[in-house]
């Protein structure tokens, strides 16, 4: 069979968000903001914090969800890729501590480094795999703990991020298939959204940690300007691609990061506010995990059905975008 007559579908979706909420007001009582500037400024008004869990807790919980979706078990999957910035140990992967978890002892896994845009770099990975033949089910998990990884001190960033998972699992067949996908990176801009300690470069030393250094950085603005830029046409793109109309999409289901962003991608997407998919207002942006999550919600909110089209579109450090058009 060749690879083009092969077609690759979600089989099914799967989320865990911790329990702990920290509001906006929760946030006031420790830096200098307030509910009214977070709101208006970026849409979020709570996220969750995942306290006695780890990253590969969160990752677990959603993969199994995602398989009991897919009416599979966790030995019918032969590769587990978990897509994080924020990953349980720099070595092993959080890939190997899931596959534990899961008792998937037949799947290869391994993680991969995408930041926000990690679960659609991870689909197509999935994608790929299927198509060459080395995989049947791929299951692919966006997971992130970033509140080990926020400097509380930093009101600039402190009151964006959360922690959470979301899975996917990636079949060969099916009723619905990936249809389109479009993915970049851009390594030029790697200043302006970046935790620069805790690597090899930065090592994790006492004076670094009293730096901040081991926490993340962002150039708001500047990564605002890309963030749209990229989504925009990105998803244009792989509409085209897919030879659609923004009128035939059921629901676009973004990156979650900020309100304003979302809203700028709607009006230059085409398409109405009403069928693009927020849940930021609850999380705030959880990184690789957050359009994953939002996948989830979406697909449990009969917010589109069987034959229905949606796109994915997502944005994050490197910098690194990817969209993708699939026929549910
Ligand atoms: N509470 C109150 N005031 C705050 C604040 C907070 N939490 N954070 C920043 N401010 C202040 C700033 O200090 C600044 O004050 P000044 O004018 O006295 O200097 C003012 O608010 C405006 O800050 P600015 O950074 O210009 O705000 P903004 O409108 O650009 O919004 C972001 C900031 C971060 C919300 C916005 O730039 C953004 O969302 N960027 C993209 C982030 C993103 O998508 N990241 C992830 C990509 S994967």
């Amino acid at each position: 069979m060749s690879h083009e007559s092969i077609t690759v579908s979600i089989a099914g979706t799967g989320s865990c968000l911790p329990d702990k909420t920290l509001t906006n007001a929760d946030l006031a009582k420790i830096v200098d903001t307030s509910d009214e500037w977070i709101t208006t400024r970026t849409g979020i008004k709570e996220r969750r914090i995942a306290e006695g869990m780890s990253n590969s807790d969160l990752a677990t919980g959603a993969g199994r969800q995602a398989l009991e979706n897919a009416k599979l078990e966790a030995s019918d999957i032969d590769q587990i890729i978990v897509a994080t910035v924020t990953p349980d140990t720099l070595m092993p992967s959080t890939a190997a501590y899931v596959q534990h978890k899961l008792g998937a002892t037949k799947a290869i896994a391994y993680d991969i480094s995408a930041a926000c845009s990690g679960f659609l770099y991870a689909m197509q990975l999935a994608e790929n795999a299927i198509k060459a033949g080395s995989a049947e089910n791929v299951l692919i998990i966006g997971s992130e703990k970033l509140s080990s990884f926020v400097d509380w001190n930093d009101r600039t960033t402190c009151v964006l991020f959360g922690d959470g998972a979301g899975a996917a699992v990636i079949s060969k067949g099916g009723e619905g298939a990936i249809l389109a996908t479009e993915i970049g990176t851009d390594g030029s801009q790697t200043e302006i959204l970046k935790i620069p300690g805790g690597g090899s470069n930065c090592p994790t030393t006492a004076s670094n940690i009293g730096d901040g250094l081991a926490s993340i950085k962002m150039e708001g603005q500047e990564v605002f300007k890309h963030a749209v830029n990229r989504m925009k046409t990105a998803a244009n793109s792989v509409i085209e691609k897919a030879n659609l109309q923004p009128s035939d999409i059921a629901q676009v289901i973004p990156h979650q990061a900020n309100l304003r962003i979302i809203d700028a991608i709607s009006k230059r997407l085409d398409v109405d506010k009403d069928i693009v998919f927020v849940n930021l207002d609850r999380y705030g942006n959880t990184s690789a995990a957050a359009v994953a999550i939002a996948l989830d919600e979406a697909q449990r909110a009969d917010k589109f059905k069987r034959g229905d089209h949606i796109v994915l579109v997502v944005f994050g450090a490197g910098l690194t975008w990817a969209a993708s058009a699939i026929r549910w």
